[in-house]
């Protein structure tokens, strides 16, 4: 593998130096590059974020389509690392080799996705029970791509005793790090993060190691950093979209008051809204988007139930902007 740097001028590769991390975690139809951005200039405490999968395609060759939240001169306000979906080297090659033209230096892989569609084809977490199909795509990638590989993997597809196959042989190769989200496939997001089996990965993997799962407030995160000290990062998804003052909170400690945050959140949602508006084609997709971003933004406030199920409801954009109004006004404490 040759880990050569991508041309200076394509910054969204240039990975910061910090020592531990925050990373935000990939979100498919969530996190994309107008979240990102938009997060970026309003908040702070995230260094870099992994982006929602890009899946390969057969003997194609990549269109602009394929990458397109991946644009250099629109990443440049949060570092990122595309991701990668799939289970054939090949076609990772051909992809990777065009990340890299477009400047970026570190992929991931994507050892995870939990859905049926995606792992019952091998993909995903689906590479996490057959050990030697995944020790020969990183074999045939890692000697072919010009680009640094991280993976981000769960414990198991079915069990989490898979991992221990597992660990082995991320350890073989080159990676830049691991990033572990210690639940399996099959849990989906049920039952609460393993983290004894967390701990194991610690101690056995030889890359750096991220934790990811479930922080959501201060409290919990000192009890996860004090207990995997050695840990070289932390990702957070759910959390930050629920809180987006969460990660500024966990890493440096700002605390700011409720009703600013309220003004900030507010500021974010209606820059969010806009760019949404002129990227989405028709009413109907951007209030399908931004009820989907609801169910985690109402979240992060005491008794938003009322007010959440009023946005859902909203049939226009009128609709939408009034039970939007009502939601900020009615001075609803945060969470955390
Ligand atoms: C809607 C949704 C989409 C997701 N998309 C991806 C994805 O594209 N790639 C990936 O590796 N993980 C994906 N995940 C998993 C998250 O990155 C993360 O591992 C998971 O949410 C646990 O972290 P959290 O508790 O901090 O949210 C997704 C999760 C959700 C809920």
């Amino acid at each position: 593998m040759n880990p050569a740097s991508p041309s200076q001028s394509a910054a969204p590769g240039n990975l910061p130096a910090t020592h531990c991390l925050f990373y935000l975690a990939p979100l498919r139809g969530v996190t994309d590059v107008i979240y990102r951005q938009t997060y970026a200039e309003h908040f702070s405490g995230i260094d870099l974020a992994v982006a929602p999968f890009v899946t390969t395609h057969a003997g194609r060759r990549i269109k602009p389509v394929h990458v397109r939240d991946l644009q250099p001169e629109e990443n440049r306000k949060m570092p990122v690392v595309p991701q990668v979906l799939t289970k054939s080297a090949e076609d990772f090659i051909t992809l990777a080799d065009h990340l890299f033209e477009m400047g970026y230096g570190t992929l991931n892989l994507n050892c995870g996705c939990p859905f049926p569609q995606v792992a019952n084809k091998g993909r995903g977490s689906g590479l996490l029970c057959d050990p030697d199909g995944l020790d020969r795509l990183l074999d045939t990638v890692l000697s072919h791509i010009p680009n640094r590989l991280s993976v981000k993997t769960r414990l198991g597809r079915h069990d989490a005793a898979e991992i221990r196959a597992i660990m082995p042989i991320f350890n073989r190769y080159p990676l830049e790090s691991v990033i572990v989200h210690p639940r399996t496939g099959r849990q989906m997001y049920a039952g609460t993060p393993d983290l004894t089996a967390f701990e194991w990965c610690l101690a056995t993997c030889r890359h750096p190691v991220i934790y990811n799962g479930d922080i959501t407030d201060l409290a919990g995160f000192h009890q996860l950093e004090h207990r995997f000290e050695s840990a070289a990062g932390w990702m957070l998804g759910r959390g930050v979209l629920a809180n987006p003052f969460l990660p500024g909170l966990l890493k440096n400690s700002t605390t700011i008051d409720a009703a600013l945050k309220t003004d900030r959140f507010r500021q974010f949602h209606d820059v969010l809204f806009e760019r949404y508006r002129i990227r989405l084609s028709g009413p109907g997709h951007l209030l399908d988007r931004m009820k989907g971003l609801w169910k985690y933004f109402a979240q992060g406030f005491h008794g938003s139930e009322n007010g959440r199920k009023r946005i859902h409801k909203a049939r226009s954009i009128e609709q939408y902007r009034a039970a939007v109004a009502v939601f900020f006004d009615s001075g609803l404490d945060w969470m955390t």
